[in-house]
């Protein structure tokens, strides 16, 4: 009997979703060395070129064996691209076991430095995990004209989910894992403007409403299982980008954090996809309606804790859940989707 398991992972040729792909494959290796692999990891990208890449990056760390990686191209900015990611992904497996939703983009344009410093030497732990000193891209776009931040980090995901259930992909068994953050404070979200077009937080704001949606979601059902994970806090692209060379002392940041008794600061990828690897490996999970994190000792032992989250309302539920709905319907109709 062939007994075969599949990995979706949005978002993994860099960073965190790098990570959670290696980590699934140092769990999952064949017991014999020269038995089969049953394990395919299904990476998304948005470019051939960092498909392809990874795919070879991921190979160079398991030499002795023949892995199955397989990639599929999806832009979250470009609902043509989503809704063909869909009918692929379909037309391709039969059932995805693991569903990692964990592509996300922060617009990072700006650092106010006086403020960081201050703040940094007052309350280093608090400084470097609840940052207020990033100044945020405001008011961008997406070629579908949706907040850019909204779109890639909670519709595209939403989207993708829903449609990938809807061509019976998903079932009871799967598990899918949403990309939460420390950062999603309950005022970064306005009701009156879901998608961040002028507020000055996109990325806290799309990290929220994922909050909220989760746990209303939970609340009304779902056909798959669903988490709410988030990494701590890593240096990965995300920093990198904006930061070039410095982004050494943002690693170095977060190391003293570690040292004065932070559990957040995870630092590297590899740690952060802990908490990922956790849920995959657990075979029932009590609980669906805890935040999972990634987190580590002083040492840098590995563990996962719950995260509190601000107080959700049962209004925030309903609207969240009904400006989602009513948002996937539109697309599917622009998209011609039956
Ligand atoms: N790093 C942290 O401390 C931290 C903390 C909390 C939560 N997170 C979350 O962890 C996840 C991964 O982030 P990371 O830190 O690993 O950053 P990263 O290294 O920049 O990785 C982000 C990944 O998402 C992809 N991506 C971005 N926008 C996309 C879009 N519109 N469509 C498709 N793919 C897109 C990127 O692709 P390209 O390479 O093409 O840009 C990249 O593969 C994100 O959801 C982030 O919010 C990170």
């Amino acid at each position: 009997m062939s007994f075969r398991k599949y990995a979706l992972i949005t978002g993994s040729n860099s960073g965190l979703g790098f990570g959670i792909a290696a980590r699934l494959l140092e769990f999952y290796k064949p017991r014999i060395e020269d038995e089969p692999e049953t394990f395919t990891i299904i990476l998304t990208c948005r470019s051939r070129a960092k498909a392809e890449d990874a795919c070879k990056r991921l190979k160079e760390l398991f030499p002795e064996r023949k892995i199955r990686l397989e990639y599929v191209i999806l832009d979250l900015s470009n609902m043509q691209s989503v809704e063909e990611a869909a009918l692929e992904i379909k037309a391709r497996y039969p059932k995805l076991d693991y569903v990692y939703l964990n592509a996300g983009a922060w617009d990072l344009q700006g650092i106010n430095w006086m403020q960081a410093i201050f703040a940094t030497i007052m309350n280093p732990v608090k400084a470097l995990t609840y940052p207020t000193f990033y100044k945020e891209a405001m008011g961008s776009t997406s070629e579908d004209s949706m907040g850019y931040i909204f779109q890639s980090n909670v519709f595209g995901h939403y989207y993708l989910k829903t449609r990938l259930c809807e061509l019976s992909v998903l079932g009871s068994s799967t598990k899918v894992v949403l990309t939460g953050s420390l950062v999603a404070k309950k005022e970064s979200l306005n009701f009156d403007d879901i998608q961040c077009l002028h507020g000055e937080r996109p990325y806290q704001s799309s990290k929220r409403l994922l909050d909220i949606l989760h746990y209303a979601e939970i609340e009304s059902g779902l056909p798959y299982q669903q988490y709410l994970v988030h990494p701590g806090l890593c240096t990965t692209n995300m920093y990198q980008t904006f930061l070039g060379f410095i982004v050494i002392f943002a690693k170095l940041g977060f190391w003293l954090c570690r040292l004065l008794g932070s559990p957040w600061h995870t630092v590297s990828p590899y740690t952060a996809a802990y908490a990922f690897l956790w849920i995959a490996t657990q075979s029932h999970i009590e609980d669906e309606n805890i935040k999972w994190g990634s987190a580590t000792t002083m040492s840098g032992k590995e563990k996962i804790l719950p995260t509190s989250i601000e107080l959700v309302l049962p209004s925030d539920k309903t609207k969240s859940m009904t400006y989602m709905h009513d948002l996937y319907k539109e697309w599917k109709h622009k998209l011609n989707v039956s």
